[in-house]
């Protein structure tokens, strides 16, 4: 039987659909879909919360609480190209079997970001360290350092910077490459924020009181000179009212804005609590709210929420969706 070119290519054409559909996600399917259950390459649940992502080689890192039930299971690490797929890349730093070590399993290891650093051409970590067993009264900084942004990162130390008790933090590299740690201290009533030296590992002495608002979960952004700070308010696990801050230095002074959230549920951010704020390579003013809508009963459970930041009028805006894609940028 004589089979015509047409046909061949027909037949071709219809296999090539079917290997999509079996493989990954279609381009058509992907969206982010705040608060539902997001798998990661191994169609496992993403355990990465109260995370921080980073940018580099044309790849996203992305870093975060890897729990139990209950448990602090170390930091995960993941990889995607597209924000939407990310590939299992295991733990980036373990915690240690050491009953001695400040990082031995029993303590909490919360909020981890990562920063590159150019000169020394290492990764550095930063998070909220609680020694094992002492509930959250050590609140310091712990650091740790790797050749590699998947890791395995190996911890150096942790202190309280400049005296002030550390919880929740996050970390900002500037566009002149220094970098900053901004977090909450004297029982989380102020948020303060310390200068790195220049290989990112330590606090320097350039250490100041932002505000006393009793804040935490503090996100940053900068968008025309002009530096944003979201900050949760302090009920343990249980969503609250988020706020905006803005200001001209990171230094301050900070104004308070209004609230940026904005839809159903958005006096309590969704039920979430921030915890980064991604600007997207190669698109100008475009950035991702990144929340953490929290399950205490079972915190690995815990979902995220990611939403686009717009600008009405000149200010962010963040409507809650219940799917977006990152074209909505472009529009
Ligand atoms: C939250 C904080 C979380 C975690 C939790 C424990 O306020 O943002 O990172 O520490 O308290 O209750």
């Amino acid at each position: 039987m004589r089979v015509s070119a047409s046909v061949l290519l027909l037949a071709i054409a219809i296999l090539a659909g079917c290997q999509t559909q079996k493989g990954s996600i279609s381009k058509k399917e992907q969206a982010f879909q705040p608060g539902s259950i997001w798998n990661d390459n191994n169609g496992e649940v993403i355990n990465a919360h109260g995370g921080g992502i980073l940018y580099i080689n044309k790849t996203y890192y992305w870093y975060g609480e890897k729990r139990g039930k209950s448990a602090s299971e170390g930091v995960a690490v993941y990889s995607s190209k597209d924000l939407y797929r990310w590939k299992n890349e295991g733990i980036a730093l373990a915690k240690s079997n050491d009953p001695n070590s400040e990082i031995a399993v029993g303590g909490l290891v919360e909020r981890p970001k990562v920063i590159y650093n150019a000169k020394t051409k290492k990764y550095v970590m930063w998070f909220h360290l609680e020694l094992p067993n002492k509930g959250y009264s050590a609140a310091r900084a712990g650091v740790a350092i790797s050749d590699k942004a998947t890791g395995p990162f190996v911890y150096l130390k942790s202190f309280r910077p400049n005296g002030h008790m550390s919880r929740d933090m996050t970390l900002y590299v500037d566009d002149d490459a220094t970098a900053y740690h901004i977090y909450s201290a004297r029982e989380n009533y102020d948020l303060r924020i310390t200068k790195l030296t220049d290989d990112y590992l330590s606090a320097t002495t350039e250490d100041t009181l932002l505000f006393s608002s009793h804040r935490e979960a503090p996100a940053v952004f900068k968008k025309d000179g002009l530096y944003y700070l979201i900050t949760s308010g302090c009920t343990g696990w249980a969503p609250n009212k988020a706020s905006l801050h803005t200001a001209t230095s990171l230094f301050g002074p900070w104004k308070l804005v209004e609230d940026p959230m904005n839809g159903p549920l958005a006096e309590k951010t969704f039920n979430g609590q921030s915890t980064y704020i991604l600007p997207i390579a190669g698109k100008k003013d475009a950035f991702v709210f990144m929340a953490d809508k929290w399950n205490p009963k079972d915190l690995k459970d815990s979902r995220y929420l990611w939403l686009p930041i717009q600008f009405k009028d000149g200010k962010p805006l963040i409507t809650w969706q219940d799917s977006w894609k990152l074209d909505s940028f472009n529009q």
